[in-house]
């Protein structure tokens, strides 16, 4: 018999809730021309002058054509040229100042842009690259994908139609330090707000889907982040990088980030996960092979054991949208458990699929017929079959190093996976499958991605560069389609 039991025990206290509610952060409501220093006429003259005769049309280099604002904005075959209100990370200002070898367009036989032209171009992007009649481009995009650049304390904001990098958001500018390492990132079902846990800073920030911060609090190395999509609770876990953080899981009213510790009784809670309809909260441990599970009604926590003679390192679970399924990866043992989550107070895994190495975080399709997950030691992805339970496709591809985090659109029609792409040690044995960005920028090694896999062809279809360190991905949960709206 394995060892379970229920009992209560609530350390509570409310946080320190640093509220910074109204700083306000340029990006995504609309500005209507006036006030702007730069007229987008000006901009579209410089590229009349210096770039359309080689981006125009349809023989435009790299697909990319500067003959209008909205050809400018739909980007090249690769993605965007320009990320509004952020100049310095655009790949169009990054080419023309740094690009190894350049800087663009000298390479190529073009003509060097000024300085004053550099200027009137950055500017012009850090005001949020409007067109003439003062537009910013996707002021009101819907699906969102958040992305956390783990090394360099920024978020890539990313659309799901388009595949690109529509915004950045940087913590430093709400005071966080460089190394404050965001973690992960957990989205409103509607998309109104997001979460993001910064390891190092040892805080977890609420943003509004125009990316003002709204509230934030302390909570020490946190790790990954769950939400109730029915009830009123985000839950928080804490970090790998913690040896001995408290054995407890955050339990934070969204309305008013107001904080409570639930002791889980277990050391280094990592792995987390809530139940649709029941609001149950599972966590694993990453040092012993236990799982805990958490009935935020009546305050109840049930341990478990999970069986097996060596360490399994759950590192990250997924729930089926329906609710039945819990997938549980492990680190050590290279397996994904699967739990009938209908078999309440007993969570012996009803399969266990072997996989390739390090299996990081799975993400379950909308119809969740199939699980992907990122192999982090392994640089492929596995697709899961959940209907056969077995390993279905092994995907390889250029972008995947060290894959990290997995969303997938609300549609169902891609999955992305993060990859940290990491510089690596000699005798790590992952060395030499890093990543190499399209451009050498001389700065750049180390960018992470965020690759796009088409579900249907199970083929990487688009390799997005982000900043440094791509870890956890953030996006809307899928919800079950009911049959009978009400
Ligand atoms: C003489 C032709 C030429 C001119 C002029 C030129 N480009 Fe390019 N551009 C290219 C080529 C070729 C590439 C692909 C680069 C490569 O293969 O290294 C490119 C790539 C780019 C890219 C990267 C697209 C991607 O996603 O890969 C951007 C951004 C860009 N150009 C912006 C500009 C801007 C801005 C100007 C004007 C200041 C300009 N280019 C002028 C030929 C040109």
């Amino acid at each position: 018999m394995k060892p379970t039991f229920s009992f209560v025990i609530c350390i509570s206290f409310l946080a320190s809730a640093l509220a910074a509610g109204g700083c306000a952060m340029p990006g995504a409501t609309p500005v209507y021309g006036a006030g702007l220093a730069i007229q987008y006429v000006d901009v579209q003259r410089l590229f009349h002058e210096k770039c359309t005769s080689c981006h125009t049309g349809a023989e435009a280099a790299r697909g990319l054509r500067l003959d209008s604002w909205g050809a400018l904005i739909a980007g090249s075959d690769h993605g965007e040229a320009v990320i509004p209100f952020d100049a310095a990370r655009s790949l169009m200002v990054e080419l023309t100042t740094k690009l190894v070898g350049g800087p663009h367009p000298t390479e190529v036989g073009g003509g060097t842009l000024s300085d004053t032209e550099v200027a009137l171009l950055s500017e012009w992007i850090d005001e949020g690259a409007p067109s003439a009649t003062g537009e910013i481009p996707f002021a009101d995009a819907q699906h969102l994908l958040y992305a956390a650049n783990q090394s360099v304390a920024l978020v890539s904001v990313i659309d799901l139609e388009t595949n690109q990098v529509i915004r950045t958001v940087d913590l430093q500018e709400y005071g966080l330090p460089q190394n404050a390492s965001p973690h992960h990132i957990a989205v409103e079902p509607d998309g109104s707000h997001w979460y993001v846990s910064a390891i190092a800073a040892n805080q977890i920030l609420k943003f509004d889907r125009y990316n003002n911060l709204a509230e934030r609090i302390d909570f020490v190395r946190p790790g990954l982040l769950a939400l109730d999509p029915d009830g009123e609770n985000l839950y928080a876990a804490r970090s790998m990088a913690a040896v001995s953080p408290p054995q407890a899981i955050g339990v934070i009213r969204r309305s008013d980030m107001t904080l409570e510790e639930v002791g889980v009784f277990l050391p280094r809670p990592h792995a987390l996960a809530v139940r649709p309809g029941t609001g149950t909260v599972y966590t694993a441990s990453l040092a012993v092979n236990q799982i805990a599970s958490f009935y935020p009604e009546d305050e109840a926590v049930e341990l478990d054991e999970l069986e097996g003679d060596r360490q399994h390192t759950l590192v990250g679970f997924a729930v089926s949208p329906n609710g039945r399924w819990m997938v549980g990866t492990t680190e050590l043992t290279a397996s994904v458990f699967v739990f009938d989550l209908d078999r309440e107070l007993d969570m012996t895994p009803v399969d266990t699929i072997a996989v390739n190495a390090a299996p990081w975080y799975p993400v379950f399709t909308p119809d969740g017929r199939r699980v992907y997950v990122g192999n982090n030691r392994d640089n492929t992805v596995n697709v899961l079959d959940m209907e056969t339970r077995t390993l279905a496709k092994v995907i390889e591809g250029n972008g995947l190093a060290q894959p990290h985090g997995a969303a997938v659109s609300p549609d169902g029609r891609f999955v992305y996976v993060s990859s940290r792409n990491l510089e690596l040690g000699e005798d790590d044995g992952r060395s030499g499958h890093t990543y190499k960005p399209r451009y050498d920028l001389g700065d750049n090694t180390r960018a992470g991605t965020v690759v796009v896999i088409d579900t249907k062809s199970q083929e990487i279809v688009k390799v997005i560069e982000i900043e440094g360190y791509g870890s956890g991905l953030g996006a809307a949960a899928p919800r079950l389609r009911t049959a009978v709206p009400n």
